[in-house]
């Protein structure tokens, strides 16, 4: 075949600011997942898209591209509405694991394609996979049936969902080009719309803690993606939440697995249940649903029958004890005051390097690893305090994670607290 474009001439066009043609975007996004377009040449096109940007035509095109590139499912078999959530990825954020099964409990179907952990943030997956027994992967009609038998599945994406996006993820990964805008907007939109849900709400996380930090970005994003859904037919909403403190008072797998389940048993931090029934509400009004309020799911056990079910149908057991690290250390207070910041950042970084998460692709990541925290901004303070728990297989881990912890909580007599509201935007198109 003798293919109509040469790949030089698409990145000189965006080295030099021009727009990418329709055709252009379509023949390089097909002819990279083809592998005739090379490695080398993407990376280079996506450092000239990162730093001249692409207008709402072309993200919109390469988005549309990408999806071209593998298979759309689609959930018309089923009785109930379709409704996905998804986080751009935040420290502690294990809201997936409650909302999915309430969402399910309140009449919605929940199709959740998730991903693993890299860098500082947890993986839904890598957290799932802590339940003894508990399997990501399921063949298409597996994933039908739990969705059908349970009312949410959260799987891994099958390898022919969008891989024009699980090349070109794994290359923006290594040639610093993971934070444009229109990369991420595509390559998360690609993936949610081929899914198959008619309803989306995405949770952008701002704040220390989020690839966004900066309010302003994350609402640039929040909107390009909601546009993205749109045009899809996608009935998409977005809400810009704080990141800049962890979420609940757990970051690790299993431990944070343990809050989920705290939660779907009417009880669990408030900020976590919070958010949770503010994106279930968001879900159930988008889907249509009425007359359900998540609150009495949580509260009545509905949710967690859910949870029990899902679990179970992926060959996990509900029942079972969660790994525990093997090994301890308490952080405590030395001095007297009011927390008044924490970095969330921080807080990644060290569960990430207590074993939490991975710093390679298809690295294996500690069940029990991660970070408890026992006090949170806003409380009271006094010198002796336990302030943290940190866990880990690898006592030998404990001195890199305590280094970047230095400093993560603020403690100041008479200070006042100083955070993000929980919302910090919405968008609706
Ligand atoms: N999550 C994704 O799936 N893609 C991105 O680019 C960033 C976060």
């Amino acid at each position: 075949m003798i293919e109509p474009f040469a790949a030089v001439e698409i990145i000189a066009t965006k080295r030099d600011r021009n727009e990418l043609s329709d055709a252009q975007i379509d023949w390089v996004i097909s002819a990279y997942t083809r592998g005739v377009v090379a490695d080398e040449q993407m990376s280079a096109l996506l450092m000239a898209i990162l730093l001249n940007g692409m207008n709402s035509r072309e993200i919109s095109r390469w988005t549309n591209a990408m999806i071209n590139s593998g298979e759309r499912m689609e959930w018309s078999v089923l009785d109930r509405p379709t409704a996905d959530k998804h986080s751009t990825g935040g420290v502690g954020d294990k809201i997936t694991l409650p909302l999915a099964p309430l969402v399910a409990a309140c009449g919605g179907a929940v199709p959740q394609l998730s991903g693993r952990g890299l860098g500082h943030t947890g993986g839904t997956l890598d957290k799932l996979e802590s339940i003894p027994g508990w399997r990501a992967e399921l063949s298409n009609e597996e994933m039908l049936n739990v969705l059908r038998d349970c009312g949410a599945v959260i799987c891994a994406a099958g390898p022919g969902l969008v891989p024009a996006d699980k090349k070109l993820y794994a290359l923006r990964d290594v040639t610093a080009t993971i934070e444009a805008i229109p990369l991420i907007a595509s390559s998360i939109m690609s993936k949610k719309i081929a899914e198959g849900t008619s309803t989306l709400i995405l949770d952008v996380k701002t704040g220390n803690g989020a690839f966004m930090s900066d309010p302003v970005q994350a609402g640039i994003l929040a909107r390009t993606m909601v546009e993205l859904g749109k045009s899809a037919g996608v009935k998409t909403r977005a809400l810009v939440t704080a990141m800049d403190v962890p979420l609940g008072l757990t970051v690790g797998n299993a431990l944070e697995v343990r809050e989920s389940v705290e939660v779907l048993a009417g009880g669990g931090p408030s900020d976590v249940v919070e958010l949770t029934l503010l994106l279930a509400r968001e879900m159930i009004d988008a889907a249509g649903i009425v007359g359900k309020d998540p609150e009495v799911a949580l509260k009545d056990g509905s949710a967690m029958d859910v949870w029990r079910r899902m679990i179970s149908a992926q060959d996990g057991d509900p029942d079972a004890v969660l790994p525990i690290a093997r090994e301890q250390h308490r952080v405590l207070a030395t001095q007297s005051g009011m927390m008044v910041g924490m970095d969330a950042m921080k807080v990644g970084v060290a569960a990430w390097r207590l074993g939490a998460g991975r710093s390679r692709q298809g690295e294996k990541v500690q069940a029990g690893a991660g970070i408890e925290l026992h006090a949170k901004p806003g409380d009271e303070i006094s010198s002796g305090q336990l302030l943290m728990t940190l866990h880990t297989d690898e006592a030998e881990r404990f001195p890199r994670a305590l280094e970047i912890l230095e400093g993560c909580m603020i403690i100041v007599a008479g200070g006042t607290v100083n955070r993000l509201p929980l919302v910090v935007e919405r968008i609706e198109a």
